[in-house]
């Protein structure tokens, strides 16, 4: 039977949460759930943002479903993001995150898109220091998990029957680091016969690849790239979703994965019932087809969103509740 661990987070993360475990548990029979804690408010309680016993939960349950944690953005003694931490210890070093055209809410049609970032090094590796007024941040790339995460990449397009994987970097100004990335990423693909097997590898800079996203994003299938210029590339990706609260993804590893809303904890709408609990729910949806490997109600979950905004409701300004509500009825049709 699957399990899942539930961790609201912050903000809006107890709203939409809450939300999307009703349709996950309505969607795969006999779904387990137990409940821990981690982010800024279990920080401040508890003087750790990821205690021990929730890493133990996420590792017993092998799938979390995660809401979002509130980062303060100066430096707080004792502190770590309680979202990097968790990626960083349960080695979840591949973060999907897929964009899809949804009826209403999505600016235009016919996008389906993959981004696939790396998710445990780069400038997300923590070396980030003070020397007098100068400050430092390394970017950390390497073979290991550039090999990794493109295999990954290679694999997921293969698998989804995809044509074209685009490698994104920006090897001109970094070809140290980057060119590590890229030439990592397409030594994978060589090694797993891509193109053989009908995928065409190509690459593209960073920059170049933000342009084309706003310009012509069904241009893609899949891109994989770095950590920081996945997390900026997929916030602009989200846009051609209907914006934030319609983004979901998946942190991946080995050995556990946790599903989480791109959007963050949404301080200025927290607490006010308005959520949009879709990007949560769709989450969900990526926990069964990848990790219970469950394609069937990750169909049923995601047809039932698509049927829920046919009907004009969260651009009306529904509530959560009645957002969730609606997937939920849509789901016993389906
Ligand atoms: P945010 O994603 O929380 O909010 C950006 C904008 O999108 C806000 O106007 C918000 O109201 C709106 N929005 C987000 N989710 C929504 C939803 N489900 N329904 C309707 N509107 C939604 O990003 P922001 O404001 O930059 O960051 C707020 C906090 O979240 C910060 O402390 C930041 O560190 C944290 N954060 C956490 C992330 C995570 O847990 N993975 C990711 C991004 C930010
Ligand atoms: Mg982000």
């Amino acid at each position: 039977m699957p399990k899942l661990c539930v961790i609201e987070g912050d903000g809006i993360g107890k709203e939409v949460v809450p939300a999307a475990v009703r349709v996950l548990a309505r969607a795969v029979e006999g779904l387990e759930t137990v409940r821990a804690e981690a982010g800024w408010g279990t920080f401040q309680e508890r003087g750790a943002s990821v205690p021990e016993e929730t890493l133990a939960a996420v590792r017993a349950c092998g799938a979390a479903l995660f809401g979002a944690v509130s980062s303060p953005s100066r430096k707080v003694a004792g502190y770590r993001s309680a979202i990097l931490t968790m990626r960083q210890e349960l080695d979840l070093y591949a973060n999907l995150r897929p964009v899809r055209s949804l009826p209403v809410v999505s600016p235009r049609a016919g996008i389906d898109l993959l981004i696939v970032r790396e998710n445990t090094e780069g400038m997300y590796a923590g070396r980030e220091r003070l020397e007098g007024d100068t400050a430092i941040a390394e970017r950390v790339i390497t073979r290991a998990a550039s090999t990794r995460i493109g295999r990954k990449a290679v694999e997921l397009a293969l698998a989804a029957g995809r044509h074209r994987l685009t490698v994104v970097h920006k090897a001109n100004v970094l070809p140290v680091t980057d060119g590590l990335f890229r030439d990592s990423v397409l030594q994978a693909a060589r090694e797993l016969d891509a193109a053989g097997r009908g995928l065409v590898v190509d690459e593209l800079l960073v920059d170049t690849a933000a342009n084309q996203l706003a310009g012509r994003p069904e241009a893609f299938e899949v891109i994989v790239t770095t950590n920081l210029f996945g997390d900026i590339l997929s916030d602009e990706a989200a846009y051609w979703c209907g914006g934030m609260g319609l983004a979901p993804s998946l942190n991946w590893g080995r050995d556990a994965a946790i599903a989480e809303p791109v959007h963050g904890s949404a301080p200025d709408i927290a607490g006010r019932g308005i959520a949009n609990p879709i990007a949560a729910i769709l989450s969900g949806a990526l926990l069964a087809r990848y990790v219970w490997a469950l394609p069937a109600a990750a169909e049923r979950i995601e047809a039932a969103v698509a049927k829920a905004l046919e009907c004009d409701l969260p651009a009306s300004g529904a509530s959560t509740e009645q957002v969730t509500e609606a997937v939920l009825e849509r789901l016993g049709k389906i």
